[in-house]
C-alpha cells in the first residue's frame, strides 16, 4: 500500500513521530511547509501529524479539506500533546476537532508528545507562562499541582511504541 506521512512540528515531537514512521513503513514522508510538492491522491493510506494548542489540532482544518477530495482511502490523524495518554482531555479534545461524521473517514491516534521550551517561539513560552501563572493561583486539586509540577520544565515523552495502534492501522 503506497502511504505517506505529512506532518506539522513546532517544535519536534510530532516531527519525531513522523520520522519514526517512515522508518517503520519506508513510506514517504513530507513537513507541512512542502505539502504542495505532493499528490495525494497517489496514495492509498494518508497520515497527517500534528501538534495540539490550546485544546486545538494546528493545520487541521488544512487536512480535512484534502480528506474531502480522498474518499475511500486509508485516512489518519496523529496528534501530538503533553496530556498523558489516559487523559480524559484526550477523548474531549477529539470531540472538539473532529464531528462524528468526520471521525466515519479520518481515524485519530493522540500519541504523547512533551514539552519543548527551547524550540518554543516567543509567544508560545508566555502562552506556556501564563498558563502556569494561572494554575498556581487556581491549582485546588491534587491533579491540577501534578500538571504544575509537570509543566514547569522541559520533558520528552514520546515513545516509538505507541505507535503500534496507528502502525497496524496503516498497515492493514
Ligand atoms: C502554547 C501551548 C499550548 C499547548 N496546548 C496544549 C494542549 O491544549 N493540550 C496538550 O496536550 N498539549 C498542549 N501543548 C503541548 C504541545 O501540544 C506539545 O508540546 C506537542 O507535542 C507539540 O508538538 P510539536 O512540537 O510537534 O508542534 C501546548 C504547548 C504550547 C506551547
Amino acid at each position: 500500500m503506497k502511504t505517506i506521512i505529512l506532518y506539522c512540528s513546532k517544535t519536534g515531537f510530532t516531527r519525531q513521530y513522523a520520522q519514526w514512521l517512515q522508518e517503520e513503513l519506508r513510506c514517504d514522508c513530507v513537513p507541512f511547509s512542502e505539502r504542495n510538492t505532493v499528490d495525494l491522491s497517489q496514495y492509498q493510506a494518508i497520515a497527517f501529524g500534528s501538534g495540539c494548542y490550546v485544546g486545538k489540532i494546528r493545520k487541521l482544518d488544512w487536512f480535512k479539506k484534502q480528506a474531502q477530495k480522498l474518499r475511500g482511502k486509508r485516512l489518519a490523524v496523529f496528534f501530538t500533546g503533553a496530556m498523558p495518554p489516559d487523559a480524559p482531555d484526550v477523548h474531549r479534545l477529539e470531540r472538539e476537532n473532529f464531528t462524528p461524521e468526520e471521525l466515519r473517514a479520518i481515524k485519530p491516534f493522540y500519541l504523547q508528545g512533551g514539552l519543548n521550551y527551547k524550540q518554543m517561539c516567543l509567544k508560545d513560552k508566555l502562552l506556556m507562562a501564563g498558563f502556569r501563572k494561572m494554575l498556581k493561583a487556581h491549582a485546588d486539586s491534587s491533579k491540577e499541582k501534578v500538571m504544575l509540577q509537570n509543566i514547569q520544565h522541559s520533558f520528552d515523552k514520546t515513545s516509538r511504541e505507541s505507535l503500534l495502534p496507528l502502525l497496524d492501522y496503516l498497515r492493514q
